[in-house]
């Protein structure tokens, strides 16, 4: 049994978070697995299987807690439902492909073979939340395609080996972050046109991975539907992990989801977007998202 003893600061949480001009970090809330005196262990939940659903049909002992769930995300984010920037609605877009600008903001270099594995770690770990989609209500999507197009860098030198097909940036944002081409970001452009975008369409990013050099060390990281903030050590050392569950986690965010620092949904205590009490996405986290879905399409008319 995992227990919750610590709460920890959370950040103003963010208005509605429509697109925003740049990539800001709109919602600072730090998602943050230090203090807590128990983890959930690795073998503890590895391997969980998630029954498929096609229909809104969560097991009895989840509707009540699933009820609380959507309640509780109407009071922190009233306009969740108008954000057209959800990574769903990032997947209907574009036909289940997700592009991905990496934020270097680290000094440490970045290798050819880090780069590889970044895409496969990223298509991985976002598959956990794909998969419980499909099939459902209706999801149309059978296939998730991600694809890093592009490097934001304080210096070239710190890509190393063959960098052809990337989009490498140089330009940071106001806070001094490399920041990738805001002309190429989609949530800066919902109608679609990119025609600004130097690259074109293949330029197109929908998220951003920020390594930041000033996680280092910490367990925890932020998200929202911008992308996910980690660590570079963090991600790096657990690049080829089943579940990198902080980025995991981070990705719920992205999908709307919320924190459970100081509350407890009815009768669920493990569970992925409880930091630190689930290695990986479980039953529960899938319903959330269900009913998400579930939620945008009635009113996307998807
Ligand atoms: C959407 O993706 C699927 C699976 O990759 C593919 O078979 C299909 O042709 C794509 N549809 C369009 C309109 O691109
Ligand atoms: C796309 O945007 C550009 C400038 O931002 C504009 O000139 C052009 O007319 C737009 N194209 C369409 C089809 O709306």
């Amino acid at each position: 049994m995992v227990k919750i003893n610590s709460l920890l600061a959370l950040a103003a949480i963010g208005t509605g978070a429509l697109a925003h001009p740049t990539i800001k970090k709109i919602d600072r809330r730090f998602c943050s697995l230090e203090e807590r005196s128990v983890f959930a262990r690795d073998d503890l939940t590895s391997r969980a299987v998630i029954p498929k659903a096609t229909t809104w049909n969560p097991p009895s002992n989840m509707v009540t807690a699933l009820d609380q769930v959507w309640a509780r995300t109407l009071q922190e984010n009233p306009q969740g439902l108008q954000d057209k920037n959800w990574i769903t609605d990032q997947l209907m877009a574009n036909n289940g492909s997700i592009n991905y600008c990496v934020r270097w903001n680290h000094n440490g270099k970045s290798t050819a073979a880090a780069r590889a594995k970044t895409v496969t770690a990223l298509q991985r770990n976002l598959q956990k939340w794909f998969d419980v989609l499909v099939g459902f209500e209706g999801f149309p999507l059978t296939k998730l395609n991600v694809k890093v197009v592009g490097y934001a860098v304080k210096n070239k030198n710190l890509l190393e080996g063959d960098t052809s097909g990337l989009d490498i940036y140089t330009t940071t944002d106001p806070d001094g972050v490399p920041e990738c081409d805001v002309r190429c970001y989609r949530a800066a452009h919902l109608d679609g046109n990119l025609s600004q975008c130097p690259g074109g369409a293949d330029s197109r990013y929908d998220i951003s991975l920020w390594l930041d050099q000033s996680l280092e060390g910490k367990m925890g990281g932020f998200g929202y539907n911008w992308g996910q903030e980690l660590g570079p050590d963090y991600f790096l050392n657990n690049i080829d992990s089943e579940n990198i569950h902080i980025l995991e986690h981070e990705m719920g965010h992205g999908f709307g989801l919320l924190d459970f620092y100081d509350w407890t949904p009815q009768g669920q205590t493990n569970f992925i977007m409880m930091a630190g009490s689930a290695m990986e996405v479980t039953e529960f986290d899938a319903w959330m998202l269900r009913d998400w879905y579930r939620k945008l399409k009635a009113v996307r008319g998807w």
